[in-house]
């Protein structure tokens, strides 16, 4: 598919290309034009492929089984391994660090909580940089590259400014990130930090940076490096594939991520969309977006539902949450950029949208972590969200259900001491409850002391 390379423009001479995605402009663009949003109507473009049809559903399994075992840079890449999804010619030099390759957990434990016979986490928060960012990164700032970008940029919660960090270093390109000042949390800021990144910290939140950086990619040479920017959803789309071969290509009922800009969970909706089509996948799952409470736009939109014909007159009932509040940092976004591509994932899949509040998304991270594995606050939206579901019974219990994590345990160290030790943590001013709290005990440095310290709290847990 990718063969031809035009030296001139330094980029693939196409069977792929950028659509924009709303149905009356379908405006077309090249790969190597360097806008995020369709320069007629400022709809959000999709990359479009016209598939080779030699890539049939056994080739491409066999080709990504058989990757699965080799040495090759590409090969040990979860998302370059998949190629034949991306919009890259072979002889492109690619901007990788073995992204994806992520494990698939069981979580008995977690099952448990939430009421399902069994529950499986995929856990993209064991990328280099510690969250599923990295999956996209990888094809954006290839791409940047292959654009000779002179700066990347982004707006962050903190987990794109560290990955953004981490592969702008790699592909020795110089890179700003604009955050909401004493919003992030320290661990991200220390990564974005010490890959180099010139850390610019605003006054306002989120929303406000995320408008800022677009402005400042107006300029040719600032190549954008948020969701917004399809090159990052078709890396991030992989996951899928990768997700399937686990499962020995056996669809899952639902598969829940969070939803905080809203890229992901349309990255998910393309990844499982382009295999169905290529009949790789035989049915797709429902996809379940998550959001919290304070910060759920796009939950709202989903309850009003039956009131819009989606996607189209969705526009009128969209309504940014203006003040987001939430002490999961990462998902702190009032105004998602990618609603409709959103949107269209869950109506591709039958899926949904809910809302959990702070204290399902505090005990769903706790019982994450009692079973070994560990998140960050946003991905333990996910759990919540399906307890809620089951309960509800709009989840059957019996049902096979993948949880995506999208960061690591450590990436919000604040938060976890604050539940465990039932104090606010950084991000938030009341205290938290932890239902599930494990605080350290003070002892006397004697056996007898330590022994029925011991005892004393064995007694006192109650787990799922
Ligand atoms: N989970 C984590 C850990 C995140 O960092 C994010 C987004 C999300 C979920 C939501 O994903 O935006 O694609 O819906 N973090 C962005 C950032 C906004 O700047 O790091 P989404």
């Amino acid at each position: 598919m990718h063969e031809s390379l035009d030296p001139q423009k330094k980029q693939v001479s196409v069977q792929a290309l950028q659509r924009c995605i709303e149905p009356d402009c379908n405006a077309t663009y090249p790969l190597n034009e360097p806008i995020y949003v369709c320069a007629a109507c400022g709809g959000l473009l999709d990359i479009e492929y016209c598939f080779d049809k030699a890539f049939n559903a056994t080739v491409l399994k066999k080709i990504w089984n058989e990757r699965r075992s080799s040495a090759g840079a590409r090969d040990s890449s979860g998302v370059w391994r998949h190629r034949e999804l991306l919009p890259f010619a072979d002889s492109v030099p690619v901007v990788s660090m073995a992204e994806g390759n992520t494990p698939l957990y069981a979580a008995p434990r977690s099952a448990r909580y939430c009421g399902l016979q069994s529950l499986l986490l995929k856990h993209q928060g064991c990328n280099p940089t510690g969250s599923f960012k990295d999956t996209g990164m990888t094809t954006a700032i290839t791409q940047a590259r292959l654009l000779s970008a002179r700066l990347v940029a982004c707006a962050s919660t903190g987990n794109t400014a560290a990955s953004l960090a981490a592969y702008a270093a790699r592909a020795e390109i110089p890179c700003a990130i604009l955050v909401p000042q004493g919003q992030v949390s320290h661990a991200k800021l220390a990564q974005a930090l010490d890959y180099g990144g010139m850390v610019l910290e605003i006054l306002g939140n989120f929303d406000v940076a995320m408008r800022v950086i677009r402005q400042l990619a107006e300029d040719n040479g600032v190549y954008l490096a948020n969701s917004i920017n399809p090159f990052r959803i078709e890396g991030q789309k992989t996951v899928v594939a990768e997700l399937m071969q686990q499962l020995d290509w056996k669809v899952p009922d639902q598969v829940v991520v969070p939803g905080g800009n809203l890229g992901n969970s349309s990255a998910l909706g393309k990844g499982f969309k382009e295999l169905f089509d290529l009949q790789v996948i035989d049915s797709l799952p429902q996809i379940n977006i998550i959001q919290a409470e304070g910060a759920a736009p796009f939950a709202h939109l989903f309850s009003s539902r039956g009131q819009y014909r989606p996607v189209k007159d969705a526009v009128r009932k969209f309504s940014p949450v203006e003040q987001p509040t939430t002490r999961a940092t990462a998902i702190k976004i009032g105004a998602p950029v990618s609603w409709k591509k959103a949107l269209r994932a869950i109506e591709w899949t039958n899926g949904r949208a809910l809302a959990v509040t702070e204290q399902e998304i505090a005990d769903a991270k706790a019982i994450i972590g009692r079973d070994g594995i560990g998140c960050e606050p946003a991905s333990a939206t996910t759990l919540a969200g399906i307890k809620r579901l089951v309960t509800e019974r709009i989840i059957r219990k019996d049902e096979k259900v993948v949880a995506v994590l999208t960061g690591h345990l450590l990436k919000d160290t604040e938060y976890v001491i604050g539940y465990h030790q039932k104090r606010g943590s950084s991000a938030g001013s009341e205290l938290m409850t932890g239902s599930f709290s494990n605080h350290p005990i003070a002892v006397e440095a004697t056996r007898d002391a330590i022994l029925k310290a011991l005892e004393r709290e064995q007694q006192k847990r109650q787990l799922p």
